[in-house]
Order: C-alpha cells, then structure tokens, then sequence
C-alpha cells in the first residue's frame, strides 16, 4: 500500500497523457503535428522550462470542451489514488484556455464536474488553486481574477507560474492584494529557475504562504533560516527538477539537505504526463537516489497534510 500522501504542486493540464490528447483531439477535430503518441512522446525533451513550456501550451489545442476538462481530471484522479494520494490541491491555467477562445466558466464547470465526485470515487479531497501566467501582463491577470469571480465558491487560491525568470513576483502586487481582499490562499512558483530573491518578494509584496519549488533558496542562508522560523512549506518536485535541468541529476538534488537543515518540504509532480511520474513515482525515485529512510518517508507524507489547504478535522480525517 502507498503511503497516504496530499498532492500540492500538480498542473491539471500537466496530467494530459498522450492517448487522452490523442483521443480528444479526434473528438474535437484538432490536428497535432505528431504521428502518433510515440512521436508525442519523443518529443518530451526539455532543455528548460520554456522549451516544457512551449509543448505544454501547444498540447493544450485539444481540450476544447467542458467534458475535455472533466475527463482530464479524472483521469488524474484515478493514477493519483492508486499512488496513495488522499487530498490533492490542483493547479489550472485559466489564460492559457481563454486566449484559445475557451471561456474561463468552461474550464471551471468541467474541472468541478470532476472534482465534486472525487471524494466518493476515489477517496480524494481536492482543492482547486488557479494560477496567474506571469509572462503575461498584470492587467491580463487582474481581468482573469474578475472573470473568475461568478466562481469563487470553486476556487480554494491564487498562483503564480509559466516562465519565470525576468517576471519576478512584484509585478503581480496587486492582483495578490484583490485575491487576497476576496478571500483566496496565496502560493506562487518562485525559486524554480529564478533567483531566490523572488522567493523573497513572492513572500513579503505577494503575502504568499507557500512556495511552489523554492529550491533556490538553499543560494541563501539567511532565507533558509527565515524559511525555517516560519514554517513556509516548500512544495518540491525533483523528477520536474530533472527533465527541466534545474538539476543535472536526481542524485544532486538537495532534498535531503533542505530535509536536515529543517525545511517544510513536500514531495510532487507538478506535469506528470511530461516529466515520467506521479507523485508516488517521485516518492520512489527520491527514496531510491538519495536513499531516504522510511522516517523520511513519514515526514514528507506528514508534511504534505501540513502545507495543505485542508482544515485541521479534514487534515486527520484524510491521513
Ligand atoms: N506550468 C506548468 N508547469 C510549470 C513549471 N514547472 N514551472 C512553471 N510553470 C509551469
Ligand atoms: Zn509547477
């Protein structure tokens, strides 16, 4: 049996296999410029994250519809409860839908569809955390937040990801500060492939209360001391971390260190369909490498409820 754990770093669209792309797009009548999904698959070798990015977006041609995202999703849920997950926080990009012409209530109704049956299905409580592209503006940002509010009841949070070096958090100041007035949670992707100065501001301008990656944080002592003192989880994702060669290898990767020096870290996998795994996948690889204990183990899983949305009854019921 899996460890029960909660996912927290997990883009929906991220979870489009091959053969759901495929499929939807002969439904919808899309073309793909790939043969098959052998092709689709050979082509999931990244340089960076823009060049994940730059796949990942033009993958996207093929959910069209309301069904299109249920489907999505459940599909998700079902690989995510036969690894263990019992609580998932899941991520979608709303931009990346309504500048292809699919409105944001699309998105929102089909994902929910989904979600509103996964606890009875497949024993997971969800969350859904809709993140802000920060290549695009702040006002394209401020305008999907307005275009959300008939759905607010659905929406747990805010994030903040796509590509992120030369977009630093400051510039979406405001849109934290309206989330934040109409009662959402606030995370944000800071750290992954830009400075640990944006975990910084991601912290103090945008008031976030976890960090998506952070992993470089441990460039930076005092942040890794202040990250300690309050308690700031950091969701991880170290097969992401690979195939985006934040990292060279698993083996370099610091989890164990940020672990030792007391760190609210959490083990994810932020596109599975992209990067070879799902979240129990990442759990095994990790514990292989780097050669963690099963304490370790226990600690991630524990951590993993802590850093969630989940109030304290449902955190102890979902463990
Ligand atoms: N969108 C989907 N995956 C992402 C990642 N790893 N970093 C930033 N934006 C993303
Ligand atoms: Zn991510």
């Amino acid at each position: 049996m899996p460890v029960p754990k909660a996912e927290l770093h997990l883009h929906i669209e991220g979870t489009l296999e091959p053969e759901l792309a495929f499929a939807l797009a002969a439904r919808n009548g899309v073309t793909l410029p790939y043969a098959d999904t052998d092709e689709l698959r050979g082509a999931y070798r990244f340089s960076d994250l823009q060049s994940f990015l730059d796949l990942y977006y033009g993958l996207m041609a093929v959910l069209r519809t309301a069904e299109d995202f249920t489907a999505l999703a459940d599909a998700y849920l079902e690989r995510a409860a036969a690894q263990g997950v019992r609580h998932a926080e899941i991520f979608f990009d709303p931009q990346a839908h309504t500048a292809r012409g699919v409105p944001i209530g699309v998105v929102i109704e089909g994902l929910s569809a989904s979600l509103e049956r996964s606890e009875e299905r497949y024993g997971i409580s969800t969350r859904l955390i809709m993140c802000f592209l920060r290549d695009e503006s702040a006002e394209s940002a401020l305008a999907t937040l307005d275009a959300a509010k008939p759905y607010l009841d659905r929406i747990t949070g805010v994030g903040l990801d796509s590509a992120e070096v030369g977009h630093p958090p400051a510039k979406f100041r405001e849109v934290y500060e309206a989330a934040g007035a109409l009662g959402l949670r606030k995370v944000a992707h800071a750290g992954e492939e830009g400075p640990a100065a944006y975990i910084r501001e991601a912290l103090d301008v945008l008031g976030v209360e976890r960090v998506d990656h952070g992993l470089r944080c441990m460039e930076d002592a005092d942040l890794v001391d202040r990250l300690v003192r309050e308690r700031v989880p950091l969701t991880l994702c170290p097969l992401s971390n690979v195939r985006l060669r934040t990292i060279d290898t698993l083996a370099d990767h610091p989890l164990r260190a940020m672990m030792t020096a007391g760190l609210l870290v959490t083990v994810n996998s932020d596109d599975p369909a992209y990067f070879g795994g799902y979240v129990g996948d990442n759990f095994d690889a990790v514990r292989e490498t780097l050669g963690l204990e099963p304490e370790h183990l226990r600690e991630l899983a524990r951590n993993s409820f802590l850093a969630s949305f989940l109030e304290d009854d449902e955190e102890r019921r979902a463990r």
